[in-house]
């Protein structure tokens, strides 16, 4: 078969693989419909992780069951599926408290297993035409209609991003009028401006320097900050006193920013003053400005333990400057890690399938295979227009 392999930085290539094949009775093996890339591929494709080269890449991936082994009960082939891209045992001490994405099980290395990804197993990822699904009964969400109908981009984001993004918003207690701050226009960013507004928050505030992705977010409610022309602090101080003049209490004048903030880019954070380069603590460094006392931040984007390309010794072991002592005084709560998928994606389902959701609108191209080179690097310069790439390798 033929799947997208990384090969060191900046370089990903098209390379015939052998088929995966059932070597467990609970595994299975899924025909690839559809694999999106994702921001976190790109944390790999720049090599600013430990993967070493030979990787399968892609752990968003939904496709339609091919084979299944002697155990699988509730599965069976043709069935149409959407991978959650943690995998889990579903038996050890995290998987039955629902923290699959800390699975102990399926990582001979550490906490936490998935498809194609450096440090989190030997799981060949999904930008391929077939993949293998561990334990698949527990990492198959099984999927109405057929293949490539109305709804296969809006599945295919429960892969990862969709759950992400409400994972980040229950992370940062986000509800109904609460005002929010989130920082980066990606698919994780745009996503979670979605969630938020299933939840009937407000104001949301988006921050971003890539105005097309900024506008995007606007469409879908947002209001958007653009850093390279505006202080994001000081913007969201002058619209939420706007805002509340008129309705504020005693000492309310205090509260000039957000009760749930939302880091959507990471440790990849670019200077907010030299986007040319990286700051790498600079949007937590504005969430414990931007964020108002009792109130809750979510890092959704990624931090590492190990970055080959800190811009300090620190930072090369993932050790930030985080001003603490601002976030204690303020007494706000900060969530971390990595989304456990399978805690949503029944209910994101269920979103989808009636309507109230629809995330595969953030898909800005659908390629083929041959052609995933060519948009890992357009996805990586953040060229206009490139928002969400979508591979169909069986299309
Ligand atoms: N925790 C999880 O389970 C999980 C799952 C999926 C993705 N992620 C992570 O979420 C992050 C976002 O993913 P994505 O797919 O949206 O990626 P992306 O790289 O496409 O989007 C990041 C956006 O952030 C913007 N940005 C960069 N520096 C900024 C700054 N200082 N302030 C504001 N915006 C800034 C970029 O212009 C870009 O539009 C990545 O770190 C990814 O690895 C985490
Ligand atoms: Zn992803
Ligand atoms: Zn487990």
């Amino acid at each position: 078969m033929k799947a997208v392999v990384y090969k060191g930085p900046h370089k990903v290539v098209i390379e015939d693989c052998k088929d995966p094949e059932i070597t467990k009775p609970t595994d299975a093996i899924v025909k690839v419909t559809s694999a999106a890339i994702c921001g976190s591929d790109l944390h790999m494709y720049e090599g600013r992780s430990p993967a070493g080269p030979d990787v399968v890449l892609g752990h968003e991936i939904m496709g339609v069951i091919e084979k299944v082994g002697p155990g699988v009960r509730q599965l069976k082939e043709g069935d149409r599926v959407v991978l959650p891209f943690n995998i889990g045992c579903g038996e050890c001490f995290n998987c039955v408290r629902g923290f699959t994405n800390a699975c102990l099980f399926l990582n001979p290395d550490s906490a936490g297993a998935g498809y194609g990804y450096a440090g989190l197993g030997p799981y060949n990822g999904g930008q391929a035409e077939k993949v293998l699904v561990p334990f698949a009964d527990f990492n198959a969400m099984k999927l109405p209609g057929k293949p490539y109908d109305e709804h296969e981009d809006d599945f295919l984001m429960i892969a990862d991003i969709f759950p992400t993004a409400w994972h980040a918003t229950q992370q940062a207690k986000v509800g109904i009028g609460k005002s929010v701050a989130i920082y980066g226009a990606g698919p994780v960013g745009l996503l979670s401006v979605m969630s938020a507004k299933l939840q009937g928050a407000g104001p949301i505030y988006i921050i971003d320097h890539n105005q097309d992705r900024l506008d995007l977010a606007k469409e879908m409610g947002a209001i958007p900050i653009n850093f390279s022309t505006d202080n994001a602090v000081d913007f969201i101080a002058d619209h939420q006193a706007k805002l509340n003049s008129g309705s504020e209490r005693r000492g309310e004048d205090k509260l000039r920013g957000v009760l749930c903030g939302i880091d959507a880019v990471g440790y990849q954070s670019l200077d907010f003053n030299d986007p040319g380069s990286e700051e790498h603590h600079g949007i937590i460094h504005q969430l414990a400005q931007v964020v108002d006392p009792t109130g809750d931040i979510s890092l959704i984007g990624v931090y590492f333990p190990e970055d080959p390309g800190g811009n300090d010794e620190n930072a090369k072991q993932g050790i930030l400057p985080v001003p603490v002592g601002l976030l204690w005084d303020k007494g706000i709560s900060i969530g971390t890690g990595q989304c456990p998928v399978k805690l949503y994606d029944n209910f994101l389902r269920q979103a989808v399938v009636t309507g109230q959701a629809n995330p595969g609108k953030i898909v800005s191209h659908h390629i083929s295979l041959d052609e995933a080179p060519e948009f890992y690097e357009r996805f990586d310069k953040r060229e206009t227009g490139v928002t969400k790439v979508v591979i169909n390798p069986n299309k």
